[in-house]
């Protein structure tokens, strides 16, 4: 992330906004009360919120500089760690829930991405749900992004990636800055 994406994600207007709007839309019935693996939570906005659903929560950061602040914030209430979620370290069937949010554009190819969506599907216990979010290009974000990794999913693709990567269902939801996806394992 470039410095002004670094300083917007972790503004509090940032964190207010993921509180208020995004993520109850994004994880709407989604089981976060077991097993909740979060990929890419970069300063923990979402983390922290994961945590008051109730659920066991483990995050996979790329960064390891950010993904070493949030061990040392949350201690033992998360395990947090550094890590590619394309490669994840865990076995098959470990999680109920798999959530990433705002992330998704940050993995440098599709072919990242798919591999991303595969690995969640592996870790997912059957029956388990991977959900989250993502930006939508506009103007305010591509000049966000200058410098910076951008590569925006697709929402009219994406359902079927999902299924390809293994999801026996999908759902894709956009509104104008945003869009939401559910796949069941
Ligand atoms: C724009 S930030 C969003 C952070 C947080 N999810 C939020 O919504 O505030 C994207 C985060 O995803 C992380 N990331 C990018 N690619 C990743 C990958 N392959 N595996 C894990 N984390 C990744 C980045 O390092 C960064 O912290």
């Amino acid at each position: 992330m470039n410095l002004l994406h670094r300083r917007i994600c972790r503004s509090d207007s940032w964190a207010a906004r993921m509180r208020s709007q995004i993520l109850p839309w994004a994880c709407r019935g989604v089981p976060l009360h077991a097993d909740v693996l979060e990929i890419g939570p970069g300063y923990g906005v979402a983390t922290g919120w994961l945590l008051e659903q109730g659920g066991r929560v483990t995050a996979v950061e790329v960064d390891p500089v950010l993904a070493a602040a949030l061990r040392e914030r949350l201690g033992d209430r998360a395990d947090v760690r550094t890590g590619d979620g394309a490669d994840l370290p865990f076995p098959d069937g470990s999680f109920d829930a798999v959530v990433c949010f705002t992330m998704l554009h940050h993995v440098p190819s599709a072919l990242q991405q798919d591999r991303l969506f595969a690995q969640a599907a592996r870790v997912l216990r059957p029956g388990g749900v991977f959900a989250g979010s993502d930006s939508r290009a506009g103007l305010f974000f591509r000049l966000l992004h200058v410098a910076d990794t951008m590569v925006v999913v697709d929402p009219g693709s994406l359902s079927g990636r999902l299924r390809s990567a293994g999801f026996a269902d999908a759902a894709v939801d956009t509104v104008p800055r945003a869009i939401r996806f559910r796949a069941t394992r």
